[in-house]
């Protein structure tokens, strides 16, 4: 093997031993960079005669030419490898299941929400959507409760700016103030311009009212915010027994038992009179034997018909007004309201 065959090995075999583009530049540095072995060569020819130049020249110009095909080859191998390795780093398996976006779905409580108004739907009830910030008079006054009522205290209700400091504005502590709104808006539609207290022709009133309250309360029962869900049904001959037969047909519907049993326990409300706390006892599960606090209720107050600008000797009818956070927990077997608020997928998404 001559001198210049032996170059073309050694590069070739360097260039084959690089394992690594890096590598591989530097093999072609020594063999055909500015100070590598065949540029030495070729400087060489300076001192050689025309002839002798020429067919050496040649020759080198020939290793040379062997030299580069060595490192293209090599240069094209790494390459080859590197898309290799890259391909099985970034090989899709066809084969595994799709990764599905989380499907989204409604909060627990709205699923009651849901429900109730279905159920309420169905027995004739309209569906009314009111403010959450209210005024003194809807909350308060044209409930008939007076001024030194707990509930006006600032230690149980939030106080908003606005208003003036004879009337507030004010969260709604509960849905109640709707019974007023929505019967104003009603009566209004029948009565005309008529400026005493309406005594028909009107067709009934009977409306639900679900949404958002306020208080300030804070435990595992209680929320700041937390939801009720209103009751209305005002008509000419509209009485107790009426609110017995809605609310049991509703819970036993609601809770899908048929034997569920309620009590309507005498209590008190300003608005109402007389007034009653429905409990609901279960015959079956966990809670059975219970009595459970589900709902305030009673006959309208006859002030309170008034401030719907009705005649209160000619328009009667009852009102409730029950918490969907409780019938929410009840209903699953929740124990703690503040669930419902915090927002942990982990808890919303067995409602799913
Ligand atoms: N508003 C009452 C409360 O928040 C609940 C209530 C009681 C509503 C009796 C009514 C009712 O409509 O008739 O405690």
């Amino acid at each position: 093997m001559n001198e210049l065959d032996e170059v073309v090995h050694k590069a070739s075999l360097e260039f084959v031993q690089a394992s690594t583009p890096a590598d591989l530049e530097n093999a072609k540095a020594r063999y055909l960079g500015k100070s590598g072995v065949m540029t030495d060569l070729m400087k060489g020819l300076a001192a050689l005669s025309p002839e002798d130049k020429k067919s050496r020249g040649a020759q080198i110009n020939k290793a040379k030419q062997a030299i580069e095909a060595a490192l293209n080859y090599r240069r094209q191998a790494l390459a080859d490898l590197e898309l290799q390795i890259q391909l099985q780093a970034e090989a899709l398996d066809v084969t595994l299941p799709g990764r599905q976006r989380g499907v989204g779905g409604l909060h627990p409580v709205s699923l009651t929400l849901e429900r109730i108004e279905a159920l309420f739907g169905s027995m004739g009830f309209d569906v009314a959507d009111g403010p959450e910030i209210e005024t003194d008079w809807f909350n308060f006054t044209a409930l008939n409760t007076p001024a030194d009522h707990p509930a006006r205290s600032m230690h149980d209700t939030f106080y908003v700016e606005g208003g003036s400091a004879e009337a507030p504005n004010l969260l709604r502590t509960h849905t109640s103030p709707m019974q007023i709104r929505h019967a104003v808006q009603h009566v209004k539609r029948y009565r005309g311009d008529q400026p005493d207290l309406f005594k028909g022709p009107m067709p009934e009133i009977r409306v639900i009212a679900p949404g958002r309250t306020y208080r300030v309360d804070s435990d595992a029962t209680h929320s700041p915010m937390f939801h009720q869900c209103e009751g209305l049904w005002i008509g000419q001959d509209v009485s107790f027994k009426d609110l017995k037969y809605v609310f049991t047909d509703f819970c036993r519907t609601f809770f899908e038992s048929d034997d569920l049993v309620l009590r309507f326990r005498p209590s008190f409300f300003p608005f109402t009179e007389p007034s009653a706390e429905i409990d609901i006892q279960f015959q079956h599960g966990p809670l059975a034997g219970k009595w459970l606090e589900v709902a305030g209720s009673g006959q309208v107050h006859p002030n309170v018909i008034r401030n719907m600008g009705l005649d209160p000797e000619t328009f009667v009818g009852f009102a409730f007004g029950m918490g969907p956070d409780r019938l929410t927990m009840l209903r699953y077997g929740v124990n703690d309201l503040r669930l419902f608020f915090d927002g942990d997928l982990r808890f919303l998404s067995q409602f799913q």
